[in-house]
């Protein structure tokens, strides 16, 4: 997690670089955090909390021809000054910005003397190894690469030398040029359309105002720049209060950029030969992108032929014998970057499976890394809790699990039913919900996996004790939890099954518990409903049922005054294992 950003050229005011690194945020934001140089000296500054603790902190005076920024989210270390990054080396030589984790960072400090370090961080080691070693600063600087295991997008300074020192291994990594000078960032929303280039892993970059040289293996080499094609619009808010909110309200228009994008790409031939040759699919992604995987497995079982299962992508990388030579292994992710997803990709690829990405972000490691990728046509994403985007799932799993798509007016339903949905539902509930202890979530078949997420989106910006199950598992132990401080929300898009989940409903209600029903059926009792848009599709219902869920979860965090955005303890891209 965390984001990066690297400047080296004209001098320019210290806030111009820290407004690019606040499109970073969305990365990690427990604190922040600069280091530039001035007469031969490092300056860094830090602060506890959001950017703009740090931009408050900054003089509109002060400029910087070089300058390293980075916001965190903390792996190793509590949140504190002292571990936000900016960490400089014991002799004040160096300054290093680092996103990811050194996984030998122990043995390094106990090398080097623990009273040498001042942070509790994995970072630190960096900045010191540079003083440890000698010789040029970039013969140091490779050494040091050599001598650090893990993950890493590392920004480093030196003191007397105007350069920039880069280097990546599986954390994410751009450089660009501009007006100014050359940027260095975790994420190409920071290059404002410029071209980039996307280092890849195990490259290096030293830059400085005129000139920008890649390595690898400590060897010279080239890179190709990439066309920009990121959508500066989707980083402003307009007329809205929050990501979240505008991001639920685009879902519309995104399941329209998606029927229209699948109605050509069905067409081609790698699309039509997915399945071929294959036996066994395996979905894999994490939260929300898993709970995907789950209805994706679902959907392409009940449809073809074929073996599909879905798992837990932190769970997958360590088991073997799932994965073969004849498994298509699809993987689900909005950022492409999740660390625990791109390690079944790399052991996919070493098996020899066919690896296919269904992701939000074409220019993503793991679109890059694929055999074949499925776009999520939904525009960045900026809400740390996943919404538009889970819908662009299923709807893409929709098509993909429709035979024929073309010809059985698949996309057609998209379109009507984008028109239709809604995410209303009637306020009150905002404060029940609010002054319930536990909220639960219950469904049977597809709407079990709504379940879960409705609870995760509830949990993850409100902090509320939700759960999601199977309706029929309630009885079966948790239900000794459910009293009068309890609401349920029951999903019923099943009609075959609907009075099953009311039996559901019933006990719940016997034990005091407050009960809303979502459905799309016309269904009687004494409960608050939420009426749900009948789908051409059971599997639409499943976009119908959480759309609500979303929306109820970013009412209740705005009412207990949390910003949904940027809830505590989490972070949009997780590139740590
Ligand atoms: C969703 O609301 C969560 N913030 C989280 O579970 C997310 O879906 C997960 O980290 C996977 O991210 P990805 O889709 O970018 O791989
Ligand atoms: N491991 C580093 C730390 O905890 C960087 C974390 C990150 O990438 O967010 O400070």
């Amino acid at each position: 997690m965390c984001g990066i950003v690297g400047y080296v050229g004209k001098n320019i005011s210290v806030k111009k670089i820290l407004a690019k690194l606040q499109n970073l945020e969305y990365r990690g934001y427990d604190s922040a955090g600069f280091a530039y140089i001035k007469n031969n000296n490092i300056v860094c500054r830090k602060k506890v909390g959001q950017i703009v603790n740090l931009i408050n902190a900054t003089n509109d005076q002060e400029q910087a021809d070089i300058c390293i920024c980075h916001t965190r989210w903390a792996t190793h270390g509590k949140v504190c000054e002292n571990n936000a990054h900016p960490q400089v080396s014991y002799n004040n030589n160096f300054a290093v910005v680092h996103n990811g984790i050194i996984e030998n960072y122990n043995q390094i400090k106990e090398k080097i003397g623990i009273n040498k370090f001042s942070s509790q961080t994995d970072s630190e080691v960096i900045a010191n190894l540079m003083e440890e070693i000698s010789g040029a600063i970039e013969t140091r600087f490779f050494e040091m690469l050599k001598k650090i295991s893990g993950s890493y997008a590392i920004c480093l300074i030196e003191r007397s030398s105007k350069k920039l020192y880069v280097a990546k291994n599986k954390s994410p990594l751009y450089i660009s040029q501009t007006e100014d000078g050359y940027f260095v960032a975790s994420d190409i929303s920071c290059f404002e359309g410029n071209d980039y280039y996307s280092l890849e892993d195990g490259m290096c970059a030293i830059i400085d105002k005129d000139n920008l040289k890649f390595y690898k293996d400590s060897k010279p080499c080239k890179l190709q720049k990439t066309k920009n094609i990121y959508h500066i619009d989707d980083i402003k808010l307009s007329k809205f209060s929050h990501f979240m909110q505008k991001e639920i309200a685009e879902t519309p228009q995104i399941l329209f950029n998606i029927a229209k994008t699948y109605s050509k790409l069905v067409e081609t031939i790698k699309y039509k030969n997915l399945f071929n040759n294959i036996k066994n699919v395996v979905l894999s992604g994490c939260g929300t992108a898993f709970h995907a995987c789950l209805l994706g497995e679902e959907w392409i079982n009940d449809t073809y032929n074929l073996n599909a299962r879905a798992y837990i992508a932190s769970e997958l990388r360590y088991k073997e014998n799932i994965i073969d030579k004849n498994t298509l292994v699809l993987l689900v992710s909005q950022s492409g970057e999740t660390a625990d997803t791109l390690a079944v990709m790399n052991m996919a690829k070493e098996i020899g499976a066919k690896v296919v990405a269904m992701t939000n972000i074409e220019y993503s490691t793991l679109a890059g890394g694929a055999d074949f990728v499925l776009p999520l046509c939904a525009g960045q994403e900026i809400g740390v809790a996943s919404t538009k985007v889970y819908s662009a799932m299923l709807a893409v799993f929709y098509i993909l699990s429709t035979k024929n798509a073309k010809n059985t007016g698949c996309f057609n339903k998209i379109i009507t039913f984008s028109r239709q949905i809604s995410a209303k539902f009637d306020k009150n509930i905002i404060e029940i919900v609010q002054k319930s202890k536990r909220v639960f979530f219950i469904g049977r078949g597809y709407d079990g996996i709504t379940a879960q997420e409705g609870a995760l989106k509830l949990k993850e910006i409100t902090y509320k004790d939700a759960c999601g199950y199977y309706a029929g598992e309630l009885k079966h132990g948790t239900i000794a939890l459910v009293d009068e401080n309890t609401i349920v929300f029951a999903i019923i898009t099943n009609k075959n099954i609907a009075a099953k989940t009311l039996n559901a409903v019933e006990e719940v209600c016997s034990r005091g518990a407050k009960v809303v029903v979502l459905t799309d059926q016309n269904l009687s009792g004494n409960f608050n409903y939420i009426k749900l848009q009948t789908a051409a599709d059971e599997k639409l219902a499943a976009i119908a049922a959480v759309l609500p869920l979303q929306s109820l979860a970013y009412e209740v965090a705005v009412k207990c005054g949390f910003n949904p955005d940027r809830p505590r303890n989490l972070a949009k891209s997780v590139t740590v294992e």
